[in-house]
C-alpha cells in the first residue's frame, strides 16, 4: 500500500510538471502591463515575436522574451514599430489573417494597444 501511494505521488507529481511546464515564463510575456493588453498581445501576436518563433526577421523587430532587458530608447523604439504595425493594421500578416480571420486585431483591440503603447512610450520617455 505505502509503495502504491509512492507511486500515485510520483504520477501526480510529473502530471503537474508536465502541466506547469508548458506554461512556463517563456511561454508568457513577462514584460510589465496591463492584463487586458497582455492577453491581446499575447493572442495575437507572441506566438511570432518571442525567442521559440520560427522567423528571425519577425524576432528582429520585436521580441517579446527580450524586450524587458532592453535599454528605454530601445524599448521605445520597438514599442513604436508595434504601433506603427498595429495603427497600418500590417500586423498579425495578411497572409495568416487571410486563412484565419479570427487572428486579425479586432477595432478595439487595436485601439487598445495603440492607446496603451502610447500611454507607456511617454512614460519610458520621463524615466
Ligand atoms: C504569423 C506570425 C506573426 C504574427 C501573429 C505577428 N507577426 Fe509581426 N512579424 C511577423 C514577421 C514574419 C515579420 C517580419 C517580416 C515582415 O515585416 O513582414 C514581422 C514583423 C513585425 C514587426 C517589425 C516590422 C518591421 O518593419 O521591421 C513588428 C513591429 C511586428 N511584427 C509587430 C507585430 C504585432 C504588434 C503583432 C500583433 C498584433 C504581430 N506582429 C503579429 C510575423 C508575425
Amino acid at each position: 500500500m505505502k509503495r502504491l501511494n509512492v507511486i500515485l505521488g510520483l504520477l501526480v507529481m510529473s502530471a503537474a510538471t508536465y502541466a506547469t511546464g508548458t506554461k512556463g515564463d517563456d511561454q508568457k510575456i513577462t514584460y510589465s502591463m496591463p492584463e487586458q493588453v497582455k492577453v491581446v498581445f499575447e493572442n495575437k501576436c507572441f506566438g511570432c515575436h518571442n525567442d521559440e518563433g520560427r522567423s528571425d526577421k519577425a524576432k528582429e523587430g520585436l521580441n517579446f522574451s527580450t524586450l524587458k532587458q532592453l535599454d528605454k530608447f530601445k524599448k521605445i523604439a520597438s514599442w513604436n514599430e508595434a504601433r506603427k504595425e498595429v495603427e497600418g493594421a500590417k500586423m498579425p500578416p495578411a497572409k495568416l489573417v487571410e486563412k484565419h480571420p479570427e487572428a486579425a486585431l479586432t477595432q478595439e483591440e487595436s485601439e487598445l494597444l495603440v492607446e496603451w503603447i502610447k500611454t507607456e512610450t511617454s512614460s519610458l520617455l520621463k524615466q
